[in-house]
């Protein structure tokens, strides 16, 4: 998709498909094509017209904003990605968009249209044997009143445009099957991304690194866990380093705990955290982002080969500490353990993690939000905030200093789970506490929102990429 800024008006652009954004009680100035059908501009009403050639758009396609005094980024971002898909059913190839601003600076306008177009048409090709010709929007044209906005519309237009794209290809990995999307396949991915922006890549090898509780996981498996770890800097040498973590099981079976085989599918997407983590890092070096970001990102099989972890084993860490093993289906924080570590060893000063973590975090907050723990308030509060920018729900969930009585083990340090799995969301961050020690940290566990079912606004159904644009939104401040 080709994005461009015209200060021309509508009447006089041509393209293949108009869409027109106006809020209630707006004047309609295309209101002469509405003859028989009824628009009212209400939040998420669609209404396409052809223009029978009384105008050099070939059909308008009207996007009901809602109230005025309600507008929002995110639902400017949403309703554009419905229209996109509107768009795409009628093999528009050449789309132009004119919106009124109402509220919102044109900048954040601009980016918000720019980013609902790009993950609103997002599609995962898959394996087909034979495939249809692919129905792809080739040119946007947003049209802004007067020469003076189109810098700014322009700057927007291509935040949003590189926020969609690495998100969308973050969607892409989660969407694919762990048959092809090895602990291998992403350490190579990662490589070629890194090459691809000029970014500073290690492959380590966790054995070799004593990374013991890592191993521990991915012994079970016949392929080679992988940490990958990217640089940018950014920043200044006296800046602080800012490591980001993201969970990057290929498959989770659940281990000698075996999950039950319904929906056991699902657990491909359990690398969501990596592919988020590494496209954010893309997205990062595109936007020359000036601070010092470190990647860990931990990449194994949760598998019940017969070289497998056992429920009631005690394994070691990269830090020393010993983990009583209750459930193998509690994988992704003892991968996490060891990154924290790393993380830490090599001077982060600030750690942010994403995993699809917990079961119970889908409970509380369903497929709607995702859970935010941490141990600083000024960080989670930065989170926050950069999560109602990007439109990615968070939710603030409890690490209390009472749920480490849950993981007290009689013969290690710490257990890796509850039996009664009793507040697993919090106690999956209470353990990932216990590795974090005092460096600040925010954790978000993205079980429920990672992989989704329906296609709604900006998601389209399968991989979402969350929380890929909080992670600039909060970075680019
Ligand atoms: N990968 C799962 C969590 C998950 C559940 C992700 C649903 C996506 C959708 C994780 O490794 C897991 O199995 N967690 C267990 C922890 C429990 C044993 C304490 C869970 O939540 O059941
Ligand atoms: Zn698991
Ligand atoms: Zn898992």
């Amino acid at each position: 998709m080709n994005i461009k800024v015209s200060n021309l008006k509508a009447e006089k652009i041509s393209c293949d498909f108009l869409i027109y954004g106006i809020y209630e009680g707006d004047k309609n100035r295309f209101e002469s094509f509405i003859r028989h059908d009824k628009f009212e501009a209400k939040k998420g009403e669609t209404l396409v017209v052809h223009t029978q050639g009384k105008l050099l758009a070939s059909k308008i396609c009207f996007l009901g904003l809602g109230k005025k005094e309600d507008s929002s980024i995110d639902r400017v971002r949403n309703s554009l990605a419905n229209a996109s898909r509107q768009a795409l059913k009628y093999k528009a190839e050449t789309v132009s968009v004119e919106i009124s601003q109402a509220n919102i600076l044109l900048e954040d306008l601009s980016q918000a249209v720019a980013e609902g177009l790009i993950l609103g048409s997002y599609k995962f090709l898959g394996y087909h044997k034979e495939t249809d010709p692919e129905e792809k929007i080739e040119n946007v044209i947003f049209l802004v009143e007067g020469k003076d906005k189109m810098k700014a519309a322009l700057s927007g237009l291509k935040v949003g445009e590189i926020l969609a794209k690495c998100e969308n290809k973050a969607r892409d990995l989660v969407n694919a099957p762990s048959n092809k999307i090895t602990p291998e396949y992403m350490a190579d991915y990662a490589k070629k991304m890194a090459k691809e922006n000029k970014l500073k890549i290690e492959i380590l090898d966790p054995k070799k690194e004593k990374m013991e509780a890592l191993w521990a996981i991915a012994k079970g498996s016949i392929m080679e866990p992988k940490v990958v770890v990217l640089w940018h800097k950014g920043g200044a040498a006296k800046d602080p380093l800012i490591a980001l973590i993201g969970k990057g099981i290929t498959f989770d079976s659940g281990g000698i705990s075996i999950k039950p085989s319904m929906k056991m599918w699902e657990m491909k997407t359990d690398m969501a955290g990596a592919a988020a983590v590494i496209e954010a890092m893309r997205a990062i070096s595109a936007l020359k982002i000036k601070k010092n970001i470190v990647a860990v990102i931990p990449i194994c099989e949760n598998m019940p080969d017969a070289g497998a972890l056992k429920p009631g084993d005690v394994v070691g860490s990269l830090d020393g500490t010993t983990i009583e093993i209750i459930s193998t289906d509690a994988e992704g924080r003892i991968i996490l353990a060891d990154a924290i570590t790393y993380a830490k060893n090599i001077g982060a000063d600030k750690i942010f993690d994403c995993a699809t973590l917990t079961g119970g975090c889908v409970t509380a907050l369903g497929d709607i939000a995702s859970g935010l723990l941490g141990n600083d308030q000024e960080f989670i509060d930065e989170i926050i905030e950069a999560a109602e920018r990007s439109g990615q729900k968070m939710w603030h969930l409890p690490l209390y200093e009472e749920y480490e009585d849950y993981l007290k083990s009689n013969i290690a340090d710490i257990k890796n789970c509850m039996d009664k799995g009793m507040a697993s969301a919090s106690t999956g961050g209470t353990f990932l506490k216990k590795f974090v020690k005092d460096t600040p940290w925010v954790h978000i566990d993205i079980a429920g929102t990672a992989y989704l079912p329906k296609t709604k606004g900006v998601i389209v159904e399968g991989g979402t990429g969350v929380p890929m644009r909080t992670i600039l939104e909060w970075l680019r401040k």
